[in-house]
């Protein structure tokens, strides 16, 4: 399979099961003339051998991708790593896994039986990154459970491998020079930016500027029911003087997009 084929599936199941996302390409669509690039897309997982971000990953090093960097997101007890390709029109693919061990013994059980029931050759295509939940559904009242200790944790567990957020290069943008003027475009138009941490992570000084819209809640299929959910969220990003990194702080306020609001 090629790259540019995963990537459009990628894309295609991500925007039907969120169908405000391609609403927002669509606003976005509608003032600029450029084509609109991706900076990065974003998988999440477990830090489970059988799923971990180095197994995500096979398939895009396999493709050109290069691995650039481990990162550490230690309050959110998670790590991440990047990869690039030679290629500059293609987005940098960014895999994050959770760590199991830092959580509850009642979570890590949950987490790795659901795991260890996976058939094995549900990952001999790429497109298992496209095809969500590669275990049997769960329960809304796990998904509960889970969520009480990471909503992190809920998301993957009830979406599965799918892309948690494509991320719009503003800097490759024309009409919009910068993340203040799209994220005020898109609140005129009735969507929410994620404001944890300011709605700008990030500073043109240290070569990076992210904002995301909050993710809409979506229908999932649970084994006991069908419960509305966070989905996907958008996310934006500004580059500057050519820096090609994540920046740790920034990142984590950015993955709170999928929190569940507490009521
Ligand atoms: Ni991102």
């Amino acid at each position: 399979m090629k790259i540019d084929d995963l990537l459009n599936h990628m894309w295609k199941t991500y925007t039907s099961l969120n169908p405000h996302i391609k609403e927002v390409l669509d606003l976005i669509k509608s003032k600029e003339n450029t084509e609109i690039l991706n900076d990065h897309i974003a998988l999440r997982t477990f830090n489970h051998e059988r799923i971990n971000k180095n197994k995500l990953a096979d398939f895009f090093l396999g493709s050109g991708y290069k691995f650039v960097e481990n990162l550490h997101f230690d309050q959110k007890r998670l790590d991440a790593s990047y990869y690039i390709h030679p290629n500059n029109k293609l987005p940098r693919i960014f895999i994050s896994e959770l760590r199991i061990q830092d959580f509850s013994t009642e979570f890590q059980n949950k987490i790795n039986d659901i795991v260890d029931g996976i058939d094995k050759n549900k990952f001999n295509s790429p497109l298992f990154l496209t095809n969500g939940t590669p275990w049997e559904k769960i329960s809304y009242l796990d998904y509960k459970m889970v969520q009480k200790e990471s909503d992190y944790a809920a998301w993957v567990l009830s979406h599965g491998y799918i892309a948690n957020h494509f991320t719009v290069s503003v800097t490759d943008c024309t009409f919009f020079k910068n993340l203040q003027q799209i994220n005020l475009f898109l609140k005129q138009n009735g969507f929410e930016i994620n404001s944890s941490g300011g709605e700008i992570k990030g500073s043109p000084k240290i070569g990076l500027e992210q904002s995301s819209i909050m993710a809409k809640k979506i229908s999932v299929a649970f084994s006991d029911g069908i419960y509305d959910i966070p989905g996907c969220y958008y996310e934006f990003a500004f580059r500057y003087n050519g820096f090609d990194g994540f920046i740790t702080s920034s990142a984590n306020h950015i993955f709170e997009s999928t929190n569940e609001k507490k009521a």
